[in-house]
């Protein structure tokens, strides 16, 4: 979760954090619903896709942005074992939100036309807040919530209420649709405030699921270990300079040549990436990881003084979220919130009821300069997919919060039919 700020002054601080009234709930996302046949297979049950009208001036046209309302950093993301890409995200009904957060969700089969779905994991309002947080597939039943199902996927995520953050965990036997909260939770609480943002790794040496978890104003990520993602053990620390969030734990291909992403595999790095919330920047730390302590490469670029790099010269990227189920050798894929802290809720998209958009989806490998250190090579994922798509004014949403006109909306069908395009 970013605490994100309200642009006012020259000279804002965190004290700027907005906590508006939390007031009436907008009406919900129209869900439409229907069932479709796919080539020969009967699609049991119906399918749920929320309307939005992308065809207004403001709409980024290649951007995920949000059906209606609010939406900040991405969450949850995953790839699952047909290839389909899912993407939760922080969601409020109200513009500009205050804490209470629900994540969002959508799915893509090529990172740019999304299919919006329902809330896929909901708020309780003014009791509990659903933060920030990760998912992976649990393959192989290790939480035991998967009897005879090899795609189950458990979310983690921070609840927040004004007094706790803690991290829960709820998961999902229909591959991401819907979410169950488990009932034992919070798996991970402290009582401390300050303490959020959980992304999960799968470390085979040890057959281990790894967590790390920010400990934002205490300028350190701790990292747990788990067997069967239900009860955890804090295993170490790393500590970074600056008020932090969003931690992200992946393994990453170090590449011979900075460009060609398909060169040659040199190693398979660690990588630490933190969103520096003082800089309103991503900080990327490669490293090795032994199962219990993350070590960074002490050689970093002297650019930066010595201290880690930034993913990106601007300061318009960030919360970046990396997607889980990924082959190793394959480059590693991200989605940032595109914005900058100091005016995210200062857009003019409000006058069209949406606010935010996702940064388009990159591709990412590490190589070694020759006196920088480690770089971060990034490049957006291939977008030849986009070239014989109908632009969005031919595809037929309905306009939002109405129930006139039902969309033809797709899950699974050929490509050529509608899709929540986003330009
Ligand atoms: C949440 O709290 C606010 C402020 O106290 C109040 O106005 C609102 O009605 C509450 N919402 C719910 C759903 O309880
Ligand atoms: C999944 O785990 C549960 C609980 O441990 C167990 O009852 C079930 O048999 C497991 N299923 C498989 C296929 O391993
Ligand atoms: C799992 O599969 C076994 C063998 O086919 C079956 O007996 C059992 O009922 C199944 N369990 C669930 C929860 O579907
Ligand atoms: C949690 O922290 C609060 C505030 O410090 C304290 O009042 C409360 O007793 C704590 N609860 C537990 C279970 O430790
Ligand atoms: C090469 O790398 C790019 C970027 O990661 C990727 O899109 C593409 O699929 C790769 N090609 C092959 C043949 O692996
Ligand atoms: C991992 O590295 C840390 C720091 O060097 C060390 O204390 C720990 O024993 C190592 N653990 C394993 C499993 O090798």
């Amino acid at each position: 979760m970013t605490i994100y700020q309200v642009r006012q002054s020259a000279h804002e601080t965190l004290d700027d954090v907005i906590t508006p009234a939390m007031g009436a709930r907008a009406p919900h996302p129209i869900l439409l619903m229907s069932s479709i046949l796919l080539a020969g297979v009967v699609y049991l049950g119906l399918i749920s896709h929320v309307a939005a009208n992308y065809s207004l001036p403001w709409r980024p046209q290649v951007h995920f942005t949000p059906p209606e309302n609010w939406m900040n950093d991405p969450n949850g993301l995953y790839r699952d074992a047909n290839g389909l890409w899912h993407m939760y995200y922080q969601y409020a009904d109200v513009i500009p939100p205050g804490n209470d957060k629900s994540w969002g969700s959508a799915t893509s089969e090529n990172l740019y036309a999304w299919t919006n779905l329902p809330i896929a994991i909901d708020d309780i309002p003014n009791v509990s807040s659903i933060w920030s947080g990760s998912a992976v597939i649990d393959s192989e039943n290790t939480s035991g919530f998967f009897p005879n199902q090899t795609d189950g996927v458990v979310a983690f995520y921070t609840s927040w209420t004004s007094t706790i953050q803690s991290q829960f965990m709820a998961f999902s036997s229909d591959n991401g649709l819907t979410f169950t909260n488990y009932p034992g939770n919070p798996v991970i609480n402290l009582n401390i405030t300050d303490f959020r943002d959980p992304k999960v790794l799968w470390y085979a040496p040890t057959e281990s699921w790894i967590l790390v978890v920010s400990h934002a104003d205490d300028g350190f990520i701790a990292f747990y270990s788990s067997s069967d993602l239900i009860t955890w053990t804090q295993v170490s620390t790393f500590s970074h300079p600056s008020i932090q969030e969003c931690p992200q734990f992946i393994t990453i291909p170090l590449r011979a040549n900075i460009w060609e992403p398909n060169s040659t595999i040199i190693d398979q790095m660690y990588m630490l990436a933190i969103s520096d919330n003082t800089e309103s920047t991503v900080k990327y730390v490669p490293g090795t990881f032994n199962g219990t302590t993350f070590t960074p490469v002490t050689s970093f670029p002297a650019a930066t003084g010595g201290l880690a790099p930034s993913m990106d010269f601007g300061i318009d990227s960030y919360a970046t979220a990396f997607y889980y189920g990924l082959d190793p050798t394959e480059n590693v894929v991200s989605t940032s919130w595109a914005v900058n802290l100091g005016y995210a809720t200062d857009v003019p998209t409000s006058s069209e009821g949406w606010q935010s958009a996702m940064s388009v989806p990159r591709n990412h490998f590490l190589v070694l300069g020759a006196d920088d250190g480690y770089l971060l090579a990034s490049l957006p994922v291939d977008m030849s997919s986009m070239r014989d798509t109908e632009p969005y004014h031919f595809l037929p949403w309905a306009p939002a919060k109405s129930s006139s006109i039902i969309p033809i909306l797709t899950r699974g069908l050929s490509s050529s039919t509608s899709k929540c395009l986003h330009l």
